[in-house]
């Protein structure tokens, strides 16, 4: 049997892992607008928004959508996320196109922060910021293209070099000012390219899964315990403000894809050792 053909619409640190792990099973293609050597798939050098969409997309069975906007304005997240889900949707449409899947690599983002709850997949969504409303008018955009898709709403993605609390091992300290009672949102890249696999292999269309680890850790308790592995001091700089009881529930995601995290929680990842921060010597 043929390999499925995967189209990554914004290859970059997810596309790459993905690739990596899965290069094997997938006839897989990047796409970005900077060219990025020695990847383990052959890339397009493109921006989603162009007629070398078309091209791309009669070639592919499933697409993943994954551009980011880094750390863009306003103007910029609109156009990464939303204004490029309506250019595929309308190239899929005007050509029709036949495609087993989109898969958008969506965002926690979608929920509000302030207010108290444990949010599940299928609770009304009230809008609390710009950019929370262009998440989910993506993700409608989506669902409503009739369209077959999978929608994973992903907590911080963190793996060998990105997560946030690399900042602590970076810089030889923890600040108390940062160690808030906020419930941490965490999932591993290579744990979400095993949920994308999951999804693809098991043809799940039509769902959304909020995508995240099952650490149930405070940002307090992260960076203690970091401190503590690394022998790091915490600088009593002054008290973090309280944080709202706010958490996104893996049920659905481990109930519907049976799929069982690699890291469970970043504790899990980092007490291997890190082949960038290693960890201190016990003689030392
Ligand atoms: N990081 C997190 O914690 C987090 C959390 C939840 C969800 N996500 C989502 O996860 C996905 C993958 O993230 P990632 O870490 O792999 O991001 P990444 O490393 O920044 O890669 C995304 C790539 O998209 C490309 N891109 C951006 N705009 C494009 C466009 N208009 N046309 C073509 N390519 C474009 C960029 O390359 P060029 O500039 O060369 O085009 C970039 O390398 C993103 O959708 C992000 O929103 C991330």
């Amino acid at each position: 049997m043929k390999p499925q053909k995967i189209l990554i619409l914004g290859y970059g640190t997810l596309g790459a892992s993905f690739a990596g792990l899965y290069h094997q099973r997938y006839d897989i293609r990047g796409l970005r607008r900077s060219p990025l050597p020695d990847q383990p798939c052959p890339l397009v050098i493109t921006p989603i928004q162009s007629e070398a969409l078309r091209a791309q997309l009669e070639w592919a069975d499933v697409v993943l959508f994954c551009p980011s906007s880094g750390r863009g304005n306003l103007d910029l997240y609109r156009e990464t996320y939303l204004d490029n889900m309506h250019f595929l949707i309308e190239t899929v449409r005007t050509h029709n196109l036949s495609l087993s899947s989109i898969i958008l690599i969506g965002s926690t983002g979608v929920y509000p922060r302030a207010l108290e709850k444990c949010w599940q997949e299928d609770d009304a969504i009230p809008e609390e910021s710009e950019r929370q409303k262009i998440l989910l008018q993506t993700e409608g955009a989506l669902v409503s293209s009739g369209l077959p898709y999978a929608i994973l709403r992903c907590g911080g993605l963190y793996g060998e070099e990105r997560g946030h609390f690399y900042r602590y091992i970076r810089e030889g300290q923890v600040l108390r000012s940062e160690m808030s009672n906020q419930w941490l949102l965490l999932l591993h890249f290579d744990d979400l390219c095993g949920l994308i696999d999951r999804v693809i292999q098991k043809k799940v269309t039509g769902e959304t899964f909020n995508a995240v680890d099952d650490s149930q850790l405070r940002r307090s308790e992260l960076a203690e315990w970091i401190a503590h592995r690394w022998r790091l001091p915490i600088v009593e700089d002054g008290l973090p403000p309280a944080s709202p009881e706010r958490r996104i529930s893996n049920q659905k995601l481990k109930a519907v894809l049976d799929y069982r995290f690699l890291y469970p929680s970043p504790l899990s990842y980092l007490d291997k050792g890190h082949p960038l921060f290693p960890l201190p010597s016990k003689s030392n």
